[in-house]
């Protein structure tokens, strides 16, 4: 049986670990924080996923999976190792690597001759060679093949993501690890995942050439839908003819405060940073993240606007994670309109259904209600940043009758309007008038 060691049990790490070993693979997963390691071991997810804790416990009883924070020992016993590490942005947006770097000394020291080495983690271009080379200068008696295999999941269905991907790309010029590579990933077969064969370089930046299109597709729904709204179109229908088009394709055209999360922001300014460090003009890519921030900025200017001022209102705020589904807060327009907020003296309550504990570690002090409806107690005005399904089902009638203002800010498009003008509310959504 394949022994597999996972590096890195956050979101990417986890779900890797948990589908390998529901493939049928022997697997460990390893980390430096022995607090996620504990949680682990009691069969607990320290994130909040879809069907990941049903999974993780039928593994870990079939003494398939476990985890240990030795990891010298989980190395020293892989035939495989994935590396899942985290890989966020400089100061100057480029990546640091020192998580990668570190994990890669610790396979140099520890890994048996024949190892094959993973790199899930998202990493410049030219990173999985250079991690090739740092191995061999760590350890010239070290054998162990790198293998480039970026990650596509999206957070909130990265377990179907797992199970069910559109393609698993897979840089390597080994025979040997696409042999290896292509047993682990068989039960894919079965359901006819693409896969796609190619050098290293071709992997990293196919990782990132999808991540900045899409940011680039978030970006350009948003700045129709604020056109909309000024020349009188309603961008749900201009999104659906759009994605009627099957050049175009109806994801991602749902208009929002920005893009967020722990990809988009980061992996947009590395990849501008792997373009000046190569003398490559990226100025489309520099445009999207400037735009994405201008978009975030626009909720308070809109906010502003709809209030007379921000000073002294009580301000409840709907939807903290970047994205429904999610309690990863990193890089959420919620972060930088409740900042704003504060910094503009408004009271703010929040409410997520999953990213709270999160959100008031990041910006604590705050109001945190227990209930979406509790968090509109004598609200001047309501903002919604993310699309959870349960505000979807909120009652107006209830909203008026909690709130001391009238203004709705729905950036996401969120509510049901029918009763909107029933309780007088001075509403706005993300992209069309409510005449
Ligand atoms: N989160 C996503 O949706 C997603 C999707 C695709 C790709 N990615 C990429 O995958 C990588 C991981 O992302 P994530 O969101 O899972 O990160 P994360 O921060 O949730 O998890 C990284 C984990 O690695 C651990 N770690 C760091 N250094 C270590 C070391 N030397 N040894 C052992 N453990 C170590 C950390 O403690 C942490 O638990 C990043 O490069 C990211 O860009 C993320």
């Amino acid at each position: 049986m394949t022994h597999i060691t996972v590096i890195g049990t956050g979101y990417v790490g986890l779900v890797t670990a948990v589908g390998l070993a529901d493939f049928g693979h022997k697997v460990t997963g390893v980390d430096l924080d022995t607090s996620k390691i504990s949680v682990l071991q009691k069969g607990k997810s320290p994130i909040y996923e879809k069907g990941i804790e049903e999974c993780l416990q039928r593994n870990i009883k079939a003494g398939r999976l476990d985890f240990t924070a030795d990891i010298a020992d989980a190395v020293s016993r892989a035939d495989v190792v994935f590396i899942a590490v985290g890989t966020p942005p400089r100061p100057d947006g480029s990546a640091d690597l020192s998580q990668l770097e570190s994990s890669m000394d610790c396979i140099a020291d520890n890994a048996r001759n024949n190892t094959i080495a993973v790199i899930k983690s998202t990493v410049p271009v030219g990173t999985n060679r250079r991690m090739q080379e740092r191995i061999f200068k760590h350890n010239p008696a070290a054998k162990i093949e790198l293998v480039s295999n970026p990650e596509f999941l999206r957070e909130g269905r990265a377990m179907q993501d797992f199970f069910h991907p559109d393609r698993i790309v897979i840089g390597t010029d080994s025979q040997e690890a696409r042999d290896v590579l292509e047993k682990l990933y068989s039960p894919l077969n079965l359901i006819s995942v693409p896969f796609v064969w190619c050098n290293m370089e071709t992997a990293e930046l196919i990782k990132y050439a999808s991540n900045a299109f899409l940011a680039a597709k978030v970006t350009f729904i948003n700045q129709m839908s604020n056109l909309a709204e000024v020349v009188g179109a309603d961008i749900h229908a201009v999104a659906r003819a759009m994605g009627m088009d099957g050049r175009i394709s109806s994801k991602f055209l749902h208009p929002g405060p920005g893009y967020g999360g722990s990809c988009f922001p980061k992996d947009t300014r590395a990849l501008a940073a792997i373009g000046d460090a190569h003398g490559v003009n990226m100025s489309l890519i520099k445009t999207v993240i400037e735009a994405n921030e201008q978009q975030k900025m626009r909720v308070l200017d809109q906010l502003k606007a709809m209030l007379g001022s921000l000073t002294d209102k009580n301000i409840a705020v709907l939807g903290l994670a970047f994205k429904s589904e999610t309690d990863d807060i990193r890089e959420a327009p919620s972060l930088t309109v409740v900042r704003e907020l504060l910094r503009a003296s408004a009271r703010v309550t929040v409410h997520d259904p999953a990213a709270m504990d999160n959100f008031c570690k990041v910006i604590p002090n705050l109001t945190a209600a227990s209930s979406s409806y509790m968090a509109l107690e004598n609200a001047d005005a309501l903002l919604i940043l993310t699309d959870w399904n349960e505000y979807r089902s909120l009652d107006l009638r209830i909203i008026a009758e909690k709130m001391r203002g009238r203004v709705i800010l729905d950036t996401r498009n969120v509510l049901n309007k029918s009763l909107i003008k029933e309780y007088n509310f001075i509403y706005r959504g993300s992209g069309y008038r409510l005449d």
